[in-house]
């Protein structure tokens, strides 16, 4: 099944609202468990960044598993920044900082990071090489890349299969989102294909009939 593109960023006040309040416990407790068995440091301390934050859910996650850790959070959205902002606890705003801005065209002020994070983010973009660019851009050696996106079923019925195992509770807004996510993500064989044309080094694998997980350590 070929790609079919969705809007790039997430703007629209109702599904800011619906994608915010959404049960993702599931998904987004797997990715902060497996991006901690990732690092294997429970004292890790440095510089983190969670690229296209969203309503901030991954980055709060973050911050209480690392409480060492400061967080850069950016999204092209400022609905969905509005939402991160207004939506995290005063315990987390020293460590937390919410960064309206597109990427890759808005320049960060911190240099490289030790930590870079990003949740169903790749999917969203026309061009995926964005989201490796920006990767290398912004590490070092020794920043950790901790990555987990949709992937494309074979057909629009296996998307629907999808959207009715995991989002028919959801609002209907929310599950035509999830459908045109399943069809903007890529395949296995794709994303494999963009990190070897960005010349990085990480670990791609499926973790379930829907995730993919990419990480590793920049040399
Ligand atoms: C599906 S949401 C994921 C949000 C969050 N990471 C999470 O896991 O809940 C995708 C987010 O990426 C943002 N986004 C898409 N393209 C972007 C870009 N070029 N720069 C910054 N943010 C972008 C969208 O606005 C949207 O908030």
């Amino acid at each position: 099944m070929q790609r079919e593109l969705e809007p790039e960023l997430m703007e629209d006040a109702n599904q800011v609202n619906a994608y915010a309040e959404a049960d993702f416990e599931k998904p987004h407790s797997e990715f902060i468990q497996r991006l901690k068995a990732f690092v294997n440091e429970p004292k890790f301390n440095g510089k983190a960044l969670d690229l296209g934050c969203g309503p901030g859910d991954i980055s709060r996650r973050f911050a209480k598993a690392f409480p060492l850790c400061t967080i850069d959070a950016i999204d092209g959205s400022k609905a969905m920044i509005d939402y991160a902002v207004n939506a995290s606890s005063p315990e987390f705003k020293s460590r937390l900082n919410f960064i309206h801005g597109k990427l890759p065209d808005t320049e960060l002020s911190v240099e490289n990071y030790d930590i870079i994070l990003s949740n169903s983010v790749l999917h969203h973009l026309p061009d995926p090489q964005i989201l490796w660019q920006v990767v290398k851009k912004y590490s070092k050696p020794g920043t950790r890349i901790v990555i987990m996106d949709l992937l494309r079923p074979g057909s629009v019925s296996m998307a629907r299969t999808l959207v009715e195992m995991y989002a028919i509770t959801e609002p209907k807004i929310l599950q035509q989102d999830f459908y045109n996510s399943l069809l903007a993500a890529f395949t296995l064989k794709e994303i494999n294909a963009q990190i070897a044309q960005a010349g990085v080094s990480l670990a791609v694998e499926k973790i379930s009939d829907r995730h993919v997980f990419v990480s590793g350590i920049m040399p």
